[in-house]
């Protein structure tokens, strides 16, 4: 898909990698609804962008508060397109502490909760409304871009549920993109490695550093604007799917 005259929506799109992904479609023209739980921002990002670009408060775990935000979408002047999955949560916690006591199960769910289902419920209500548009090129009636991480694949110490929610995201790529190549979306899946977002500004500066410099080339955190990057080749890429780009400047995480 080369043409961005289109609607899209982008959870999370609030803060941090959606809010970079956000501002970049707009850029490029698109009308943007915006699906977050942080209403001043949201809102505030939306008036700022002003056109088309929209806020409405969204819950990604519950049905009826996506499907909502979908209506509103696919309620523009141009079709609905692109649907992009950044909301989510990261959880710290080993599967037994070091006295004995088990991972909390809440936590757990709720990580999955949000990182997993909430990608699946964006993506389920999104492509449905997509498949109800007329085709463009090849076929392609729109593409998804879930968020995955490096902890897919690498979690570490403590990362348990935050690794567990992460892989489902990369389990689910393939058979979606099979699922929906009968309506013509792609679905692609980003694994970021370390990313100044405000997940990270909390960190001090020395453990900033320090995590930059176990990555291999550009010895940097990644920016918002490298990921934003992605997500738009992957929009445009119309060959792109059922694929796992990890970007993370060749890192590999240790244990911990
Ligand atoms: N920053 C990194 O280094 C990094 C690395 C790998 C993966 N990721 C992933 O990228 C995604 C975006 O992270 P970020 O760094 O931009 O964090 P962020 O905290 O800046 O943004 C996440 C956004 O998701 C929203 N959100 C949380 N729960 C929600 C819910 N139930 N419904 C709707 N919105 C909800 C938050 O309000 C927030 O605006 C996350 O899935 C994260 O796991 C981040």
């Amino acid at each position: 898909m080369r043409d961005f005259d289109v609607a899209a929506v982008v959870s999370g799109g609030a803060s941090g990698l959606g809010e970079a992904t956000t501002r970049a479609l707009a850029a490029r023209g698109a009308a943007v609804t915006i699906l977050d739980l942080q209403e001043d921002k949201g809102r505030a990002l939306a008036e700022e962008l002003g056109g088309q670009t929209t806020f409405v408060r969204t819950d990604v775990t519950d049905e009826a508060s996506v499907q909502a935000a979908v209506d509103e979408a696919t309620g523009k002047d141009r079709p609905l397109r692109i649907a992009i999955n950044c909301a989510g949560v990261a959880w710290v916690q080993r599967t037994l502490a070091r006295d004995g006591s088990p991972h909390e199960l809440a936590p757990f769910t709720r990580t999955v909760m949000i990182n997993l289902v909430g990608s699946f419920n964006v993506l389920r209500l999104a492509s449905a409304a997509m498949a109800r548009t007329e085709p463009g090129e090849d076929g392609e009636r729109g593409v998804v871009v879930n968020t995955a991480s490096v902890a897919a694949y690498d979690g570490q110490i403590g990362q348990i549920a935050y690794a567990a929610s992460k892989g489902g995201i990369v389990g689910m790529t393939l058979p979606a993109a099979r699922d929906l190549a009968a309506v013509g979306v792609r679905v692609c899946t980003i694994a970021p490695g370390l990313i100044d977002t405000p997940l990270l500004a909390d960190l001090p500066e020395e453990a900033r550093t320090s995590l930059a410099a176990n990555i291999p080339f550009p010895r940097r955190l990644g920016r918002p604007e490298d990921f934003a990057q992605l997500a738009l080749d992957i929009v445009e890429h119309g060959y792109l799917n059922g694929e796992v780009i990890r970007m993370d400047g060749a890192l590999r995480m240790a244990p911990k």
